[in-house]
């Protein structure tokens, strides 16, 4: 039987790494990116084909053009794809946030994530199933000082997720997923030696990989949370 095939973004580190070693267990193939060599590398070292790991900075168009290729050719269109790559403005007020900072988060967590789909979504459609989960986050359905850039992406991602579902029907489910709060580097950068009050990626990702295995038609355009 063909196996099935989850592509994460951001699999270098968190909840991206955290999740490889549970869909391997449940007899899934992964298709991984992150901008670290050495990481990937790592990766590539540790976890043998038909597991694949690629350098891929996900605001880059012709990295996620490049990566979405090598995916398709190697898998065909993919059963699951976790648009989980993001980053987190240091936090600060909005105006003390410069311009090129601002653009950088958009581009990776907005911009990055719309570029994924635009790849990806056609061969899915054209296959007629799938599943895409867009990481927002609490901060993508509430709000908090300091962290208005990184907020202003994470509800872009639900629209975009929401809207897109529209575009699909339902062929192809598109769903925006808040993962919770867990204990990683992105967290850290914002909560500091608070965020070890919270649960670590490994016992988030035993959680989450059997809740987002189970999506399907009847999550698309809903915004839904990893159960706690
Ligand atoms: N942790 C939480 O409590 C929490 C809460 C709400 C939402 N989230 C969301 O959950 C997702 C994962 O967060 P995390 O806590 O695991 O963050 P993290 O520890 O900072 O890891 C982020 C991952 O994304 C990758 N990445 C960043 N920019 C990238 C780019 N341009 N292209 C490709 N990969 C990129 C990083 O790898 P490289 O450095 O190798 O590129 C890394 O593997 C994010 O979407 C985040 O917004 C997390």
């Amino acid at each position: 039987m063909k196996l099935k095939t989850v592509v994460i973004t951001g699999c270098t580190r968190g909840l991206g790494r955290a999740m490889i070693p549970v869909f391997i267990d449940a007899g899934w193939q992964v298709a991984g990116c992150g901008r670290d060599e050495p990481r990937i590398a790592k990766l590539r070292q540790q976890i043998a084909p038909p597991h694949f790991f690629e350098v891929c900075d996900v605001s880059r168009e012709a990295d996620v053009a490049s990566f979405c290729a090598a995916v398709l050719k190697r898998f065909g269109p993919p059963d699951l794809v976790l648009n989980n790559a993001a980053i987190m403005n240091a936090p600060a007020p909005l105006w003390e946030i410069g311009a090129g900072d601002f653009s950088r988060i958009i581009d990776i967590n907005i911009k990055g994530t719309a570029s994924m789909m635009r790849h990806l979504l056609p061969a899915m459609l054209e296959r007629g199933s799938g599943v895409i989960v867009n990481f927002s986050s609490g901060w993508g359905r509430s709000t908090s000082s300091g962290v208005a850039p990184y907020c202003a992406t994470k509800y872009a991602i639900e629209g975009l997720s929401m809207a897109a579902a529209r575009d699909t029907g339902g062929k192809v489910s598109i769903i925006p997923m808040n993962p919770g709060i867990i204990d990683t580097d992105m967290l850290r950068s914002c909560f500091g030696g608070e965020a070890a009050h919270y649960p670590d990626a490994a016992d988030w990702a035993r959680r989450a990989v059997p809740f987002f295995i189970q999506l399907g038609r009847k999550d698309n355009g809903r915004p839904l949370t990893v159960p706690g």
